[in-house]
């Protein structure tokens, strides 16, 4: 192998800079030549590849976002759009590929190297945390710690204000960055997809609280929530409860930036390095990742399509401290 290429692709992610970083100046210290991809595979497709070196990474460590810039890219999804990628990496003489991302990113990763076998490993990037194959995603950390703040922050005026507020965090299909600034945050209640919360519960919740003489709760609310949105919820949950004092905060895409924390500074480090040694070794069409501390490769096919369950013993320390 003489010359990779790295490139960013889905929703951006706190550490993907890091990443990147790592992911050059692991290639330059194994005297590999590296090019950057902009905006994911529609650069792929667009041609719009140019040369790294150490310097082009300096000072970026610390910063969220991605310089590379991010895109989810529809073109690539096509037969035509992929042929198009390949014959421009081809041109290049691009012989490994190194994919930061989330599930989409693999998907399409996985079906690229099956029509053109071009070596790729990914390194899992999202704030989702939704990737089997590792304990954590890069940017996960830093989006908990955006929402704690948040949530930290609301609780100072829900208590001024003797309200109930419903906060609204991201994760898509999966309820992790819920529950652990959830957790974090002392909230009365967490609700999240991997478990069903009935209306009833969340009914039962603030009566008990209010038994209790508790005159203000916080309710992280996961945006894939089988009950519906926080706005929906809080809605359905006035009907029944007309005396509270409801508010809705959706924390949206503040999640996605802001400087990463030191842990997933790190781990996209540990990461980027992995992803190019990775490939060095031989190693294709798998995610580098942190398993019990470990630096693991596991198949794109396995971590797109297995389930990564929420550690049960989060599940079951919620209900444990929210009485
Ligand atoms: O996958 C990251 C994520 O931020 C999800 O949590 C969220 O559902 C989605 O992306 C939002 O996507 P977009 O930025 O395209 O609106």
């Amino acid at each position: 192998m003489k010359r990779i290429a790295v490139f960013t692709s889905g929703g951006d992610a706190p550490g993907m800079n890091a990443c990147i970083r790592a992911v050059v100046r692991t290639a330059v210290y194994h005297k590999l030549e590296v090019f950057g991809i902009k905006r994911g595979y529609n650069g792929m497709i667009q041609g719009d590849i140019f040369p790294m070196t150490s310097f082009s990474v300096s000072n970026i460590v610390q910063r969220g976002g991605t310089v590379l810039k991010s895109a989810r890219s529809m073109e690539f999804k096509t037969k035509e759009g992929r042929q198009k990628a390949y014959e421009n990496l081809k041109r290049l003489e691009i012989d490994g590929l190194v994919a930061i991302g989330g599930d989409g990113t693999f998907t399409g990763a996985s079906i690229f190297y099956d029509e053109y076998q071009l070596p790729t490993v990914g390194c899992p990037g999202t704030i989702d945390n939704d990737l089997y194959g590792t304990d954590y995603t890069i940017g996960f950390d830093t989006a908990v710690n955006t929402a704690l703040d948040a949530i930290d922050k609301i609780r100072d005026t829900a208590d001024s204000h003797d309200r109930i507020f419903f906060i609204e965090v991201m994760g898509r299909d999966s309820g992790y960055i819920a529950i652990e600034s959830g957790i974090g945050g002392g909230a009365e209640m967490i609700m999240v997809p991997e478990t069903l919360t009935t209306f009833n519960d969340v009914i039962e919740t603030l009566r008990q609280g209010w038994d209790r003489s508790k005159t203000s709760s916080i309710i992280v609310v996961a945006e894939g929530d089988e009950l519906g949105n926080a706005t929906e919820i809080a809605e359905k949950v006035k009907k029944q409860l007309p005396h509270g004092d409801y508010r809705v905060s959706i924390l949206g895409h503040t999640q996605r930036g802001g400087a990463p924390t030191a842990m997933d500074r790190i781990l996209a480090s540990r990461l980027g390095v992995g992803a190019v040694e990775g490939l060095l070794k031989g190693m294709s069409n798998v995610m580098a990742g942190v398993v019990n501390n470990q630096l693991v490769y596991t198949p794109f096919k396995e971590t797109i399509t297995k389930n990564k369950a929420i550690h049960p013993d989060l599940i079951r320390i919620v209900d444990i401290l929210s009485v």
